[in-house]
């Protein structure tokens, strides 16, 4: 009988994205996946270590797993990802159980790792490569609407708080041919919405095809005319005329735009390592503005970096409520041991004012968020049913081409069907309606 495996995926969507990729090499293994841990011969985490808090989640999971395998020691626990690429073999001693560490670019080692593992030789790969894209592995992805499609991996943008330069290696892209051929794919499948992923997305470059990610879009959107397309996460140095042009003239390309600016000081920004001021964030949320009516916008926020004082603070504030974004990730700054603000600049900031300046950030965006959601009351907008809703089963879930989340009474509509829902009232997270 096959052995079985479980993943548990933490992290970004890069992560989710890898998870299909992984699935895929150990399903052709011959492997099986697990409906549950406890049907797992074998239980991967694949980890996220960009903050203080991630990495201590992973290791709350690994002493659960201890547990389990004080019950049935010939399980396998392994740990993939970032956090065994930031701490490589130190992880073995700061959590018992793990039988093998593998870094995001050695996946395709996995198979033979596991042989290892079970061998109790407990093996650790933690190999970059500046050319693995996994390029013409089709991600075994779990059947839904919508699906990932990782253009580009790593980065070179070495912002002073982040450990991703570290953890995925330097930025390269995944060959035009091989999206395209992904996406045409995916279009004849059934999906009704991609999403390109990258953690630097628009500075995607196939030097091969001298192809940009202008171009790179515009060819997703036009090869697959009935898919909705999106892209994440996009770097504000990166917005170019041309980007802005592609998505306000191809009709599938959705206008929502996830732009981290993380601070709205320019000090600040600059000790960030950033590559823009304030300003010039400000000028780029113009153009986009100008050329794509109606298009939403959010963001990335890091309260209490490094020197970071009340007035820089306040412009952070400020800039929130100039741009109005529709969404925003809100985290205060950890320190990441290795990364340049860890290695030159003071974490000056007390944990408890990094809080206030967060809860402050935070209540801001909420009504922000809320006074946004209510200007669509008494509109109509198209969705696309995701899934049943939470609530209820009478009740389905949806998003906008905005990005906007729609609840909405059933009516016999399906996951998958584009429906007209005329919006009725709106919280700071959803809107709320009834099919048009
Ligand atoms: N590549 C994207 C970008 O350029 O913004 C996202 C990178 S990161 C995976 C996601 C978010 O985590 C960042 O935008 C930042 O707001 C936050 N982040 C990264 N490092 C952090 C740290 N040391 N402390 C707090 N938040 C952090
Ligand atoms: Fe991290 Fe900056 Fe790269 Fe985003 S652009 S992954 S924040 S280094
Ligand atoms: Fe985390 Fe790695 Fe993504 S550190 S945010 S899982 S690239």
């Amino acid at each position: 009988m096959s052995k079985k495996v479980y993943i548990r995926t933490f992290g970004c969507q890069m992560n989710q994205a890898d998870t299909e990729i992984i699935t895929a090499l150990l399903l052709d293994e011959g492997y099986a996946m697990a409906g549950s841990e406890d049907e797992a011969d074998l239980i991967v985490l694949n980890t996220c270590a960009v903050r203080e808090n991630a990495v201590e989640k992973i290791l709350n999971q690994l002493d659960q797993l201890r547990a389990k395998k004080r019950r049935r020691p010939e399980l396998l626990v392994g740990v993939i990802g970032c956090v065994p690429q930031y701490f490589r073999e130190k992880l073995f001693a700061m959590a018992e159980g793990i039988d093998f560490l593998a870094g995001p670019d050695t996946y395709r080692e996995l198979p033979g790792m596991i042989v290892r593992a079970s061998q109790g030789r407990r093996p650790a790969d933690f190999t970059h490569s500046i050319h693995e894209t996994y390029a013409e592995i089709e991600p075994a992805r779990p059947s839904g609407t919508g699906a990932f499609v990782p253009v580009m991996r790593g980065c070179n943008n070495m912002c002073a708080f982040c450990v991703v330069p570290f953890t995925r290696g330097r930025e390269r892209s995944r060959p035009l041919r091989s999206v395209l051929d992904d996406v045409s794919r995916l279009a004849s499948s059934g999906c009704r919405e991609i999403t390109l992923l990258g953690q630097n997305v628009n500075s995607y470059h196939d030097a091969l095809n001298d192809c940009r990610f202008p171009e790179l879009l515009e060819q997703v959107g036009l090869a697959a005319p009935d898919l909705r397309v999106r892209f994440t996460t996009s770097h504000p140095k990166d917005i170019s005329p041309d980007l802005v042009r592609v998505i306000a003239t191809t009709d599938n390309i959705c206008n929502s735009i996830h732009l981290p600016v993380q601070s709205g000081s320019s000090r600040i920004l600059s000790m960030m390592n950033r590559g823009h001021t304030r300003e010039e964030y400000l000028d780029k949320i113009r153009m986009i503005r100008d050329a794509i009516p109606g298009v939403t916008l959010s963001t990335d926020l890091i309260a209490g970096f490094c020197g970071e004082t009340l007035d820089d603070h306040r412009q952070t504030i400020s800039l929130m409520e100039e741009v109005r974004f529709d969404f925003a990730y809100m985290f205060h700054y950890s320190v990441r041991p290795g990364t340049p603000a860890a290695k030159s600049l003071d974490d000056d900031v007390a944990k408890e004012e990094k809080k206030r300046r967060l809860a402050e950030i935070i209540e801001l965006q909420n009504r922000i968020s809320a006074e946004c959601h209510a200007a669509d009351i008494g509109s109509v907008v198209e969705v696309l049913v995701e899934s049943e809703s939470k609530r209820s089963s009478d009740m389905l879930m949806g998003r906008t081409k905005t990005n906007r989340v729609v609840v909405f009474g059933r009516k016999g509509s399906e996951p998958g069907d584009l429906v007209k829902v005329r919006i009725l009232s709106a919280t700071s997270a959803t809107l709320l309606g009834e099919q048009a």
